[in-house]
């Protein structure tokens, strides 16, 4: 990790988040990380993601921290207050049991793929930690993969991160949602 820096998604960054999406197909062949935003994802064309994304840089509407190796940047976490990210999976069974909304939540985390299983993830998690610390803390919602008990996994299918890497940085289950997918939470 000490040979990470961290900087946020804005409009200075944009170019460097965009090249690394660009080098990995749009991500999911072209969400651009707009699935968790308010108008959700346009599954026909990658061209109105990255558009919609940017549109929300330049109005200061996401939170995202990028990790760089060097020059490059390498992967990023997604976070937000719930009204930032309102479409987050399986969203009927989370609403069913739902008490307290967070503060704060942990969308998509993506590293690139020449770039995994060099604890990259756990930087960008790391760092949006951090900021949310900086921003005055609170209650985060984050809803990883389950990883013990089944088959391994290609890290392709955890857009919302493995449960153990959550599990490392402070964060016990709440509830499950879904079959392999859980509420975890940690005070910040
Ligand atoms: C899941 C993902 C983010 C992990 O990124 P990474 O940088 O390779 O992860 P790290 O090296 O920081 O791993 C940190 C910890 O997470 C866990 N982990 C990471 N990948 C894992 C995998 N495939 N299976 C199980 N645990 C895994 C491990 O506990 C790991 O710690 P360890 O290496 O000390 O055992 C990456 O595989 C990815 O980007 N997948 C695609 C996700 C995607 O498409 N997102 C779309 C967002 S819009």
């Amino acid at each position: 990790m000490d040979n990470y820096t961290v900087r946020p998604l804005d409009t200075d960054t944009w170019p460097d988040f965009a090249r690394l999406v660009e080098a990995n197909n749009g991500v999911w062949g072209g969400c651009w990380c707009m699935g968790f935003h308010p108008e959700g994802l346009d599954r026909e064309t990658a061209g109105a993601n990255r558009a919609a994304k940017q549109a929300h840089v330049e109005a200061g509407t996401v939170h995202q921290m990028l990790v760089y190796d060097g020059e490059d940047c390498v992967g990023w976490c997604q976070y937000g207050p719930p009204a930032e990210l309102p479409n987050i999976l399986n969203r009927k069974s989370y609403d069913k049991e739902l008490v307290e909304l967070p503060d704060w939540r942990i969308g998509c985390i993506f590293t690139g793929s020449r770039h995994r299983g060099r604890g990259v993830a756990r930087a960008a998690v790391t760092a949006t930690l951090e900021a949310i610390r900086a921003a005055g803390g609170g209650l985060v919602e984050a809803y990883p993969e389950q990883v013990e008990g089944r088959p391994p996994q290609r890290g392709g299918y955890f857009h919302t991160g493995p449960e153990n890497l959550f599990e490392e940085l402070g964060f016990v289950r709440d509830r499950q949602i879904a079959k392999w997918r859980w509420v975890m939470r940690r005070r910040v």
